[in-house]
């Protein structure tokens, strides 16, 4: 899950550069946009999988109901802002550029909330 949460603020950095070259005006953009778009595409995975992993680990490995913890609202929530960013991200990448704005916001979102699932998630830990 912390790798998962790494590349996700990776690929929002990568993400925010992408939107300082537009409002430039010139540049990198597309090898910009690219690197972006790599980075993103590894990291929504890793975090989808790592919420499934919770629920699925609280249940066999610790024979505690899932979903039962404010770590799990918030995983839940944060899971589904990741999901909404990427198929924003999708509609940006086939060039419906007036979805940037809406994507970039649920991508801040996202990545504050799984800040704030880190910090619930720490008292999970064994
Ligand atoms: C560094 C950050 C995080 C830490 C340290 C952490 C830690 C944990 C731990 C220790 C558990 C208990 C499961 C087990 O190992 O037996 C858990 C469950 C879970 N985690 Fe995380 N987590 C983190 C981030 C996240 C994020 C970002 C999400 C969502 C995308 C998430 C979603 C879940 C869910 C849904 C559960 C199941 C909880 C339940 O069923 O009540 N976690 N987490
Ligand atoms: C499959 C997933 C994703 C795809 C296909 C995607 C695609 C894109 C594309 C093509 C752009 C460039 C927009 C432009 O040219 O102006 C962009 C911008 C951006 N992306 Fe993503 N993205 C994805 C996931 C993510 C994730 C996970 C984050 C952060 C955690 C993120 C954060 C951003 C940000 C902050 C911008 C700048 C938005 C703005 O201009 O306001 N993206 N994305």
């Amino acid at each position: 899950m912390v790798g998962g949460i790494v590349m996700a603020l990776l690929a929002m950095r990568a993400g925010v550069e992408v939107r300082r070259a537009r409002a430039r005006g010139f540049g990198r953009i597309s090898d910009l946009r690219r690197a972006h778009v790599r980075l993103a595409k590894f990291a929504v995975p890793v975090v989808v999988l790592g919420f499934v992993g919770g629920p699925v680990s609280m249940f066999f490995l610790r024979s505690r109901e899932p979903f039962g913890t404010l770590h799990a609202v918030l995983g839940l929530t944060v899971a589904t802002l990741f999901i909404a960013t990427a198929v924003w991200g999708r509609q940006v990448e086939q060039g419906r550029l007036d979805a940037a704005a809406l994507h970039g916001r649920l991508a801040l979102a996202a990545v504050v909330g799984a800040g704030a699932a880190a910090i619930t998630g720490m008292v999970l830990l064994p």
